[in-house]
């Protein structure tokens, strides 16, 4: 488990499917991700047991109190570059715009750099996800580039922004303790 100050970070499980299920085909909440639902329970389970079996590494964000209302993961892990792509999604709305997304990351970046020794974490966001990429700046991710016209949603299609942060942006944010 990984402790931030308002979430804390469990690995995803069978167990919390049925949160899975409900967020996953929330047209609210996926009209800002890359996946289209409808998702089943049993394309859920398939998506926990896979985890493991391709190396990814994926969190439930759990409040202090224990409800669960999100998920946060590593999509892409490259050892050789030491790079990884994260993705993240607060399934329920009523936790929105409160500083769990933000803490949530920041967490999972905590982990990426200080434990892991990444040197790069990037992520993908659509353009008119204004919310995201506030969050994202406030935890020290920095705009690339615009992917124009990169995809499409809905019908609609999306200019994507490249977001990454730099161990060394992140530890000037975060100097070691304790150091000589
Ligand atoms: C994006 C997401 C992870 C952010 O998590 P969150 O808990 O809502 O975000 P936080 O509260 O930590 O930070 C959001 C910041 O954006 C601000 N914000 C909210 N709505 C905004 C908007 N429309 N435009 C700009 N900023 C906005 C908030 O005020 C807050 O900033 P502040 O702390 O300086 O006041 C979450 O909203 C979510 O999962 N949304 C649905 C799925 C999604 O978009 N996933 C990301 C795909 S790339």
């Amino acid at each position: 488990m990984l402790s931030g100050e308002k979430v804390d970070l469990v690995a995803a499980e069978r167990a919390y499917v049925p949160m899975y299920v409900k967020w996953i085909n929330d047209p609210e909440v996926t009209q800002w991700l890359k996946a289209d639902p409808p998702f089943s329970t049993e394309m859920e389970h398939g998506w926990v047991d896979r985890l493991r079996r391709e190396g990814k590494i994926a969190f439930t964000i759990l409040t202090k109190d224990g409800r669960p209302i999100g998920n946060i993961g590593m999509e892409e892990i490259v050892w050789r570059y030491r790079r990884v792509t994260i993705g993240i999604m607060i399934g329920e709305k009523d936790h929105w715009g409160k500083g769990y997304g933000s803490d949530a990351i920041t967490t999972l970046l905590r982990y990426c750099f200080e434990e892991l020794g990444m040197r790069r974490v990037d992520l993908i966001t659509d353009s008119e996800n204004h919310r995201a990429q506030h969050a994202y700046k406030k935890c020290g991710f920095h705009v690339e580039g615009l992917m124009k016209q990169y995809r499409t949603k809905n019908g609609r299609v999306i200019d994507d922004v490249m977001m990454a942060i730099l161990a060394s942006d992140w530890f000037a944010m975060h100097p070691p303790q304790g150091g000589a």
